[in-house]
């Protein structure tokens, strides 16, 4: 255990006491506790009814400040003008550390929202329309954000690592009308063609997508007259006023793609006012977040963490936000610890993979940074090992910052399970415990009741609604109840496994579905398998997750041939590159094993419990394989397994 540092909890927002009182309070009545917190935004019309809400299968619905009125862009800027309009809003660090950094203040943001939202609306973009951003991390990407919600169109960002294939999917399944890219992204100094995947992701779409590019490298790219819009160019030419659009607090704010159990990535939909209430106040309180601090969340603006921790949150709340174009490890092994003492950080959020990639670099390349700044760090993504956790307590923080491991989904929102930094003692590996008005439980897997003992292991549950909570699955509610509503009534279930120990902390202990976490980047195991059968000499493919020392989890393919087909080192590599190609960068196959036959059941269901087993290099215990329709398939992949500890 590691206790709340006195000094810290007596400047905090939230000590250990009131943590109790408030928790206290937001689960006796919620209806109370979020409407006094609901004030923390401004509402162009105040709402006079707070919940709404049923977790009851095939009528679950979800409603927060239901008749409140407000817009998502005057609450992140307009509001703030007034009081701190020259204060730096987004610090934008560039790839290069050549490159100088650029500090856009609240009233710079202002003037490019609402010029690229004037944009959006020469381009024909209205209420409601979707609007999807392909773009890396650079500040237009925020702008666009912003503008979307100033005009109330609804944004989908695709994460600028994903294929055209993948791109495609996503314009077309949320009906968008436009697509926000670059023309380059510079990235750990090498250059990812965007626009060019954009170009190969419309040949799929509607030829009514406009495609608005931010010349942001200056780059040489195709242009198609017609269809391809210069946003700078625009923006410059456009006038500095747009109107905020009054919306409904459920007005949908964003979509974001996620992965799932199935092949097809769905539509997480999420709300404007309970999403920004949420993420605003999560955002205060999980990083004991006080005027004038200077914040850094290192992960992407296409993950739901770059949207309520980069954006959101830090913006609604009138901070100070960097935005990092780069990676970790370029130019070398210090740049996140060069930027943090540039920057003067005081809370840093990252991932659990970039802290073991950086810690195998050697720790001179931390120390040789003055960090002194830095008060409170902060992990997401996945389960932190505690030599992780440890070296990041120690070599970053020199033993004097709270550590917060968050907890929380795309679906979420926000954080759910979280120590407080002035409130909670932390274990290294836990997530604690839950924030305001998450009221977690652990299930059976099998009788899906609750357990009572607190030492206990089961699946995570949560028992009512948030404000953060998504709505819906973008044109498939049907799809959203029986994901997330259909296997334990009247609970949202959250994919995870989950052990709560004696103190009644959590411990997530990963997916218990087909999803698998790999260096944080989320990803459904059945869309690599859609991708590896999609070449024309695999027959079939299964894919697992295993433990990988750096990735957290690393991708292990099980794949089937053509009959005639010869299994080579170069076919593997073919794959390799297939698979990064249909997908992206992130899901390149990390092992590939040649399967002459997969374990199935007699009624043909692939056995992915021994797969997995066979993954881990754990194939002592198997457990039952009679009702296998032939046992002799996996004595032959235990021969040649692929990972061997
Ligand atoms: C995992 C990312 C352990 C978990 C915000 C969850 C974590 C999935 C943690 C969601 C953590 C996230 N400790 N596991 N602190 N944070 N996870 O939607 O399995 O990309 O279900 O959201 O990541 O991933 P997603």
């Amino acid at each position: 255990m590691y206790p709340v540092p006195a000094d810290f909890a007596a400047k905090a927002h939230v000590d250990a006491a009131k943590y109790q009182e408030m928790y206290a309070a937001s689960v006796n009545d919620p209806e109370a506790f979020w409407g006094e917190h609901g004030k923390r935004l401004d509402w162009m019309q105040p709402y006079s009814k707070v919940k709404n809400t049923t977790f009851e299968y095939g009528k679950v619905d979800i409603k927060w400040y239901e008749d409140g009125v407000l817009n998502v862009a005057y609450n992140c800027i307009d509001r703030h003008l007034a009081t701190r309009g020259d204060q730096t809003a987004i610090i934008f660090e560039p790839d290069s550390p050549d490159t100088p950094a650029q500090y856009i203040t609240y009233n710079e943001l202002s003037d490019k929202v609402n010029r690229m939202a004037n944009v959006l609306l020469s381009q024909g973009v209205m209420r409601g329309d979707r609007v999807v951003i392909y773009l890396p991390m650079i500040p237009e990407a925020a702008y666009a954000m912003l503008a979307c919600a100033r005009i109330g169109a609804v944004h989908s960002i695709v994460f600028a690592g994903f294929s055209p294939d993948a791109l495609a999917n996503r314009i077309n399944d949320s009906g968008a009308k436009v697509v926000i890219t670059a023309d380059t992204a510079p990235r750990g100094g090498r250059r990812t063609a965007l626009k060019s995947n954009c170009d190969a992701a419309l040949l799929h779409c509607s030829d009514k997508v406009r495609c608005l590019v931010v010349k942001h490298t200056g780059d040489q790219t195709t242009w198609v007259q017609g269809r391809d819009v210069d946003v700078k160019y625009l923006m410059e030419h456009a006038s500095p006023d747009c109107p905020c659009r009054p919306m409904n607090a459920e007005d949908p704010l964003f979509v974001l793609y996620t992965s799932g159990s199935t092949g097809k990535p769905k539509g997480v939909v999420h709300s404007s006012g309970g999403y920004l209430v949420y993420a605003s106040m999560t955002h205060q309180y999980t990083f004991d977040y006080h005027e004038g601090d200077v914040y850094w969340c290192t992960a992407d603006v296409g993950w739901v963490t770059g949207h309520s921790y980069i954006v959101y949150g830090p913006l609604a709340n009138g901070g100070t936000t960097l935005m990092f174009e780069g990676v970790p490890t370029y130019p070398d092994a210090g740049r996140f610890w060069a930027v943090c003492e540039k920057h003067k950080v005081n809370q840093f959020y990252t991932a659990p993979t970039a802290i073991r990639s950086l810690m195998g670099q050697g720790k001179d390349f931390v120390t040789k940074y003055d960090l002194s700044s830095i008060k409170v760090l902060g992990s997401v993504g996945e389960p932190i090992n505690p030599e992780a956790w440890n070296w990041y307590n120690e070599v970053v923080g020199k033993g004097k910052c709270p550590i917060v491991d968050t907890w929380w989904q795309t679906e979420t929102g926000g954080h759910m399970l979280t120590p407080l930094p002035g409130a909670t003692a932390l274990k290294p590996g836990s997530a604690t415990t839950p924030f305001f008005g998450v009221q977690p439980v652990l299930l059976d897997s099998t009788t899906g009741k609750e357990i009572d003992e607190t030492a206990a292991e089961g699946v995570l549950a949560i028992k009512d609604s948030w404000p953060g909570q998504m709505r819906t699955v973008y044109g498939d509610h049907e799809r959203f109840m029986q994901t997330y509503f259909s296997d334990f009534k009247g609970y949202y279930f959250t994919g995870d496994g989950c052990r709560r120990d004696k103190d009644g902390y959590y411990w997530i202990t990963g997916r218990v579905d087909d999803v698998i976490n790999v260096s944080g980047h989320r990803m459904g195991t059945a869309e690599v398998e859609s991708a590896l059968v999609a070449h024309a000499k695999v027959a079939e493919a299964a894919v697992v997750g295993y433990p990988h020392d750096l990735k957290g989890q690393g991708i292990y393919c099980y794949v089937t041939l053509m009959n005639d087909v010869e299994p080579t080192d170069a076919l593997r590599k073919e794959l390799e590159v297939w698979v990064r190609t249909e997908i992206g960068p992130i899901a390149k196959p990390d092992l590939i094993q040649w399967a002459p036959g997969l374990p199935k059941t007699r009624s043909g269901k692939i056995m992915r419990r021994i797969l997995r087993k066979i993954a881990e290099n754990d194939f002592g215990s198997l457990g039952d394989i009679s009702t296998l329709a032939d046992p002799s398939v996996v004595d032959e992949l235990i021969e040649n397994r692929m990972n061997r500890g």
